[in-house]
């Protein structure tokens, strides 16, 4: 095989079945941060080397370092065998990619900036035939997306350069505002320059292989969707645990707090898929407004409410994986006495015919004892038990749990006989995991929602309606926990599975944590 072919990867079949996506140039603005380093650049690197690009395909990195081409490639080069741990073999593809890559340098505040960088996009429309198309991304502190994006419309950057023939599309990151307000405001300044169907809000959980294959196993599977309602499901919980701490993103994380980083994006993001009503099709209107009407569902909460439907903690020191970690007010530019959150449980309800009073218990937190995010779908237990004296009285309910990462897959926990002459009754588990079904690790959620963009699919991006209304639920929690100061801040040992009260505050239902 030439060094520089298409790799061949069952799983990838899939994604190279789809169109390819037409020429055009991808402006990364924070092309010097961790996220084009870590995870931009590397799918981009995947998608290229899998033939999923168009041969003009060109990136326009953009940062305030300066910097010159030569050196950002090599820096590139790089990152992508330091995070995809490529072998030397790959070297020839490596080059090959990096001669896509180039470099402009300037502050994002500079009108000059956009003027030059729209020199260079229009000399790649030349040389590249990258035929006017182009994708913005936003990798830039939150503060720069307003103001970019003004300066792009500003440059006359932010239309299709032909009306009907050419695109412009703008991936902007994560956070989408902090609160209710800003989120709106943001989308005002959006939406000023570019239509909503140029818009796609990034949440890299929707991109994950599982997060999708949730949809195919409700909706093209007969046998589980008449289950997924009230009636035989008792209670769902979702968890996305981290092991790390909050790392050298202190300063980040003083602002956020964990409600804000992984409650109002990703967690209510997984919920919306997991009680949406079936989509008449599967496109991005119809998905998106299934998923809407969740969030629009779920029962509001008054800040009187707050402490008996939320729990946060804080992690103190402790050990992790059998090492001493420091507690997060010793963090680097955390300040001695923070009272963030990065442990929050939440109960929530959502109001419709499908769920009425089924409990969706939502946890996340850092400094957990793993990596792990999954969803447990809980049934009710049998209305009467017939194995008395069987160990039957004390065995947990079925369970559907689709497992998110690591070791993505679906597996179903019931009841089976334990074999011997008398009658005992165990839980035994029906597993997949995509990698031993499949064979071969599915593409990443970057991968994934850069092609989706380039291809104009934003059915797994977020609308402006849904950003908002989950602002909308979290509002009321964050001002009720800015009044109560370190009120109610519950503590934990690093390493943990969250404060002590974290397991009153759901056993105190008659159910319990998962244990992951
Ligand atoms: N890192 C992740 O894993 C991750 C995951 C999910 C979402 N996100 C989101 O992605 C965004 C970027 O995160 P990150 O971790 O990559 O941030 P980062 O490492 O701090 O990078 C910030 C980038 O913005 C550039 N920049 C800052 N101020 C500038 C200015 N005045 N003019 C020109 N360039 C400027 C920096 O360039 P210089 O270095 O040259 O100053 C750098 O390239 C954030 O919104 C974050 O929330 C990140």
């Amino acid at each position: 095989m030439p060094e520089t072919a298409a790799l061949t990867n069952p799983l990838r079949e899939g994604i190279r079945l789809r169109r390819t996506p037409d020429p055009c140039s991808m402006v990364i603005f924070g092309a010097s941060g961790d996220l084009t380093r870590r995870k931009l650049i590397p799918a981009l690197f995947y998608l290229s080397r899998e033939g999923m690009l168009a041969p003009g395909f060109s990136v326009v990195g953009c940062a305030r370092t300066p910097n010159t081409e030569e050196a950002f490639r090599r820096e590139m080069a790089g990152a992508v065998k330091k995070f995809l741990q490529l072998t030397t073999e790959s070297d020839a593809f490596v080059e090959a990619f990096g001669k896509t890559l180039h470099y402009v340098a300037d502050d994002f505040g500079d009108p000059k900036a956009y003027a030059m960088l729209k020199g260079v996009l229009e000399r790649l429309d030349q040389e590249r035939g990258t035929s006017g198309n182009r994708l913005f991304y936003l990798a830039t502190p939150p503060s720069f997306f307003p103001v970019i994006v003004q300066h792009l419309g500003g440059a006359g950057l932010a239309k299709p350069q032909v009306p009907g023939k050419t695109w412009t599309h703008i991936i902007i990151e994560k956070p989408f505002g902090q609160s209710l307000e800003s989120a709106r405001d943001l989308n005002r300044v959006v939406t000023g320059d570019f239509s909503e169907n140029q818009i796609y809000r990034i949440d890299h959980y929707l991109g994950k292989e599982t997060v999708q294959n949730l949809l195919v196993f409700r909706f093209a599977n007969g046998v589980f969707e008449p289950f997924w309602n009230r009636r035989y499901i008792d209670h769902v919980q979702i968890t996305v645990a981290e092991e790390l701490g909050v790392e050298n993103r202190g300063s980040y994380y003083e602002e956020s707090g964990l409600l804000r980083d992984m409650i109002q994006n990703h967690v209510l993001q997984l919920l919306s898929l997991v009680a949406m009503e079936p989509p008449a099709t599967f496109e991005a209107t119809a998905v998106r407004d299934e998923k809407a009407k969740v969030l629009r569902s779920i029962r509001p909460m008054p800040a009187s409410r707050v402490p008996d439907f939320v729990l946060r903690g804080q992690y103190s020191e402790g050990l992790v994986g059998g090492k001493k970690e420091i507690g997060y007010r010793s963090e680097p530019k955390v300040a001695p006495a923070s009272n963030t959150e990065t442990y929050a449980a939440v109960k929530l309800f959502i109001d419709n015919w499908r769920w009425a009073d089924v409990p969706f218990y939502l946890r996340s937190g850092k400094r957990l004892p793993k990596r792990v995010s999954e969803i447990s779908i809980q049934f009710r237990r049998v209305p009467h038990l017939l194995f008395r004296g069987s160990g039957a009285e004390g065995i947990e309910p079925n369970v559907i749990s689709i497992r998110l990462q690591p070791n993505e897959g679906i597996s179903l926990k019931f009841c089976a006989k334990l074999p011997g002459t008398s009658m005992q009754i165990r839980p035994v588990k029906m597993e997949f995991r995509y990698g031993e079904s499949f064979g071969a690790t599915p593409p990443t959620a970057y991968e994934t929602l850069l092609l989706d963009c380039m291809l104009g699919d934003p059915t797994l991006f977020n609308r402006d309606d849904a950003v908002e209304l989950s602002w909308e639920f979290v509002d009321p929690i964050l001002e009720r926990w800015k009044q109560d100061g370190g009120k109610g801040l519950a503590f934990y040992p690093a390493g943990s599975w969250g404060p002590p009260e974290a397991d009153d505050f759901i056993e105190r239902d008659g159910r319990q944590w998962q244990r992951l």
